[in-house]
C-alpha cells in the first residue's frame, strides 16, 4: 500500500491541485427512507367504462328554473341543447349516487384573470377557473382511480377513436351534435382553428405552453369531416400523445369568436388578438360546465351553469348540479384559512406552512370542512438554466452563470450545498416533508431507488466541487469568483427566480439562498408575482428557478414532454436559442433519447426500464436539483356530495379536475342560500358584467 506521503507527492509530480485532492468531493448516499404518511382517503379502482359512456337516453332533465326559461321561449328545447349521444356519468361509479340542483361551489384564489383568452395565452387566475370553463380532447384528472391495466386517457370531446394498423394514423371521433355556452355548434373545425391558428402559428402560445413539439415533431392534423380528427405522426404508436390531448394544451376555443380576431383573419396584431377579451368580457362561450357572468376587480368572478352543457346522469338529469361558481379574489394562503372557516368551500392544502393551523381547526367535529391527506405529490426543484445560444438573457453574467449550470462539478456543489432536512423543516415540523434529491419523485409509481442518485448535504464536499469548477474567492471578499476568463473573474452573481404568491417558494428560495452564503455563492432572490412569474419562466429571465414541479414528475406519462426537450420549447428550463435550437448537453441528449422512446413504447416492462434509465441519468446528472416533496390535502366544506374518495390534490392533474366538479352537488336540506344570480342563465358574449343575463 503506497503511503499518504508518497501518493500526495505522485499527484503533485502530476500536477494535481493539491487542495482539491485534500477535500473530498461529493459522494452519493443511500437515499433515506421517506417518514411514514399514511394518505387517508382510500381510491377505489376501476376501470374507465365504470366511470362514463356516450349514449342516448329515453329523456332528459334540468332545474326547474331553466325548464321555465325554456317554456318561456328563452332556450330551445333541452334535446336540441344535447348532443345526440351525450356523455353520460355512471351511477355506480358517484359515491353519493344521483344529485339534485341548487347552490354554488365558492373557491378562493391567490391569482387574477387577466382575460379569458386561454388560447393565446391569458390566464384567468388559476385555482380551476379554467378547468371549470374548458373542456378538452381528452381527460386525464380523474385517473388517479382507474386500474393501473386500464390506464389511458378518459375520453371527453374526442369520444372515441381508432389507430390504423401501422400506428402513424390516429382518427377521433368528437362529440356530434353538442354547442358552444352561446349555442353555436361545437365541431372538428373548432379543434381546427385551435392547431391551425394557436400551435402551429407559433407567434401565439397557448397558456399551458402547447406548441408543436408537444404532440411529436412533425405531427399534422387535418379535417376529415364534421365531427371527425385525423393525426398523423412521425412514430408508430405515440400512445402517450393522449395526455397531451387533455387539460391544458388541447382544449380548443370558440372558433366562432376567436377567428374573426385572428391577425390572419383582421388587422389585429398578436398582442392584439391575444388581449381582445380583457376579464371585463362576460360569458365568453365554453364547452365547460359554466361560464362567466360576473367580474369585479380584486374582488369575485362569477359562474353561472351552461345550459348547453353535454354531460348527463343516468337518469338524464343535465349537469352539472351546482348552479354557480365563485372565485373570490384574495391571496392562496386565503383559500386555506377561509375553506378551513367556512366561509369557502375548496382548498388544496399544498402550502405546508399552513398544515399546522388547518389540521387542529378541523379535527374539531363541529368544523364546517373535511381535510384529507394523500400521497407526496407536492414537490420541489431548483432548475437550471441551460442556455447558452441565447434563450433568455445574453449578458456576459449570464452566459456566464448558464455555463457554470452546463458544468457538472458545479451542478454536484449546489445540490450538496442543499440541507434538504432542514428546507423541509423550514416548511413544515412533523412526518411531511421527504427528502427529494430529484428526478421523478419518491411517491410516482415509475420511481426506482436503486437508480437514484443521492448527494446528502455536506458544505466541505460543495465547497470542494466549487473548486474543482474553478471557482475561487479571488478577492477575498468571502464570495467567491469566475474563472478569469469567465464575466473577467468577477464575484459570481446568480439570479433565483420564483413565484411570490406562494409562502412555500418564498421559503425555500430564503434557504436556498441562505445555502449558497455558506459556500461563498451569491445568490440573488427574484421573486415575482402571477403572470410576472410565468413570463420570466417562459422567457427564460433566471439563471436558477425555484418550482413546484408539474405532473411529469409523478406520472411520468402526463406533461412528459417537459422530461427533456424533445421539442424546441418542451421543457421550461432549456428552449431553443436564437438559432432555433436547443444546445442539449451530452447527457441531456441521452435523456431526449429515453423520453423519446418512452412516447411510443407500449410494453408496460420496457416503459419501467426507461424511466430507471431516465432517473439514473438525471440524478447522476443533477439535471434539476430537488428540494423537498410533501403530501398535500383537500380540504372541502361538509355540505358536497359526490367528491370522489381519495382524490388526490394533484397528480395527473389539480383536485378541482380530479373531483370531477360537475357531479358534485349539495343534498337539498344542506343547500346555503349563497348564489348571487339566483334563476339565471349566461349572457350574451360581451355583454358587461353582472348584466343582460337571461332570466
Ligand atoms: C394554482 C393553485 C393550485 C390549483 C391550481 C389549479 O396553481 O396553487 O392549488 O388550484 O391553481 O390550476
Ligand atoms: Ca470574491
Amino acid at each position: 500500500m503506497k503511503t499518504l506521503t508518497g501518493l500526495f507527492a505522485g499527484m503533485l509530480a502530476l500536477g494535481v491541485s493539491a487542495t482539491a485532492v485534500l477535500a473530498d468531493g461529493a459522494k452519493p448516499a443511500p437515499l433515506p427512507d421517506a417518514p411514514k404518511f399514511d394518505a387517508q382517503g382510500q381510491v377505489k379502482f376501476v376501470g374507465v367504462g365504470d366511470i362514463l359512456e356516450y349514449k342516448a337516453l329515453a329523456e332528459y332533465h334540468e332545474p326547474d328554473f331553466v325548464a321555465a326559461l325554456e317554456k318561456a321561449g328563452k332556450l330551445p328545447p333541452l334535446k336540441d341543447r344535447l348532443p345526440k349521444e351525450p356523455m353520460v356519468y355512471k351511477t355506480g361509479n358517484m359515491k353519493d349516487g344521483i344529485g339534485v340542483y341548487g347552490d354554488v361551489m365558492r373557491h378562493v384564489i391567490g391569482g387574477r384573470p387577466e382575460g379569458w383568452n386561454y388560447t393565446a395565452g391569458q390566464s384567468q387566475g388559476w385555482g380551476g377557473i379554467d378547468i371549470g370553463l374548458s373542456e378538452c380532447l381528452t381527460r386525464t384528472g380523474p385517473l388517479f382511480q382507474v386500474k393501473a391495466a386500464e390506464l389511458q386517457p378518459l375520453p371527453n370531446l374526442a369520444k372515441s377513436w381508432e389507430w390504423s394498423a401501422d400506428g402513424h394514423q390516429l382518427t377521433m371521433h368528437l362529440i356530434e351534435g353538442a354547442k358552444w355556452s352561446d349555442g353555436e355548434p361545437f365541431s372538428a373545425d373548432d379543434a381546427m382553428y385551435y392547431w391551425e391558428k394557436n400551435v402551429q402559428d407559433t407567434n401565439v402560445h397557448p397558456l399551458n405552453g402547447a406548441n408543436p413539439g408537444t404532440f411529436g415533431e412533425g405531427t399534422t392534423l387535418e379535417k376529415v369531416d364534421a365531427n371527425t380528427i385525423k393525426w398523423t405522426f412521425k412514430a408508430a404508436f405515440p400512445t402517450q400523445v393522449l395526455y397531451a390531448m387533455a387539460y391544458g394544451t388541447f382544449c380548443p376555443g370558440p372558433a366562432h369568436i376567436l377567428a374573426p380576431q385572428h391577425p390572419s383573419n383582421s388587422k389585429n396584431t398578436y398582442d392584439q388578438y391575444k388581449n381582445a377579451f380583457p376579464a371585463t368580457y362576460m360569458a365568453m362561450p365554453t364547452m365547460g360546465a359554466w361560464a362567466v357572468v360576473d367580474y369585479k376587480p380584486d374582488n369575485i368572478v362569477v359562474l353561472r351553469r351552461n345550459p348547453y352543457y353535454w354531460k348527463v346522469d343516468e337518469k338524464g338529469n343535465q349537469l352539472p348540479y351546482l348552479n354557480e361558481l365563485h372565485y373570490r379574489l384574495s391571496t392562496w394562503a386565503d383559500r386555506d384559512v377561509q375553506t378551513i372557516a367556512g366561509t369557502g368551500d375548496f382548498s388544496n392544502l399544498e402550502q405546508a406552512e399552513n398544515f399546522v393551523e388547518s389540521l387542529k381547526k378541523s379535527a374539531d367535529p363541529a368544523a364546517p370542512a373535511r381535510l384529507e391527506f394523500g400521497q407526496r405529490t407536492i414537490g420541489y426543484a431548483l432548475e437550471f438554466n441551460y442556455s447558452a445560444n441565447g434563450w433568455g438573457e445574453t449578458d456576459d453574467r449570464s452566459v456566464a452563470v448558464h455555463n457554470l449550470n452546463r458544468n457538472l462539478d458545479f451542478r454536484k456543489a449546489v445540490t450538496s450545498m442543499l440541507d434538504r432536512q432542514r428546507l423541509g423543516e423550514s416548511l413544515v415540523k412533523g412526518p411531511f416533508t421527504a427528502i427529494y434529491p430529484g428526478g421523478l419523485y419518491p411517491g410516482s409509481a415509475f420511481f426506482d431507488k436503486a437508480s437514484t442518485t443521492y448527494y446528502p448535504f455536506n458544505a466541505g464536499a460543495a465547497k470542494a466541487e466549487l473548486a474543482a469548477a474553478g471557482l475561487k474567492d479571488t478577492d477575498g471578499d468571502g464570495i467567491l469568483n469566475f474563472p478569469k476568463d469567465m464575466n473577467g473573474g468577477k464575484n459570481v452573481e446568480i439570479t433565483i427566480l420564483a413565484n411570490a404568491d406562494y409562502q412555500s417558494d418564498k421559503s425555500l428560495t430564503e434557504g436556498v439562498v441562505a445555502m449558497g452564503e455558506k459556500v461563498g455563492l451569491r445568490v440573488i432572490p427574484k421573486l415575482l408575482s402571477g403572470k410576472d412569474h410565468d413570463a420570466a419562466r417562459d422567457t427564460g429571465k433566471y439563471d436558477w428557478h425555484v418550482i413546484r414541479l408539474e405532473s411529469e414528475a409523478v406520472t411520468a406519462v402526463q406533461q412528459t414532454e417537459h422530461l427533456a426537450p424533445i421539442g424546441p420549447s418542451t421543457t421550461y428550463f432549456h428552449k431553443a436559442g436564437a438559432d432555433g435550437k436547443v444546445d442539449v448537453m451530452d447527457f441531456e441528449q441521452k435523456l431526449v433519447d429515453i423520453v423519446n422512446k418512452f412516447i411510443v413504447a407500449k410494453d408496460p416492462k420496457e416503459r419501467i426500464a426507461l424511466m430507471k434509465q431516465y432517473q439514473k441519468i438525471s440524478t447522476d446528472n443533477v439535471y434539476w436539483a430537488g428540494l423537498t416533496v410533501y403530501p398535500g390535502a383537500l380540504i372541502i366544506n361538509k355540505r358536497f356530495a359526490n367528491v370522489a374518495p381519495g382524490a388526490p390534490i394533484f397528480m395527473y392533474n389539480w383536485a378541482e379536475d380530479n373531483i370531477i366538479r360537475e357531479r358534485v352537488f349539495v343534498p337539498k336540506d344542506k343547500q346555503s342560500k349563497n348564489e348571487l344570480f339566483p334563476d339565471t342563465l349566461p349572457n350574451k358574449p360581451g355583454s358587461a358584467p353582472g348584466e343582460g343575463l337571461v332570466k
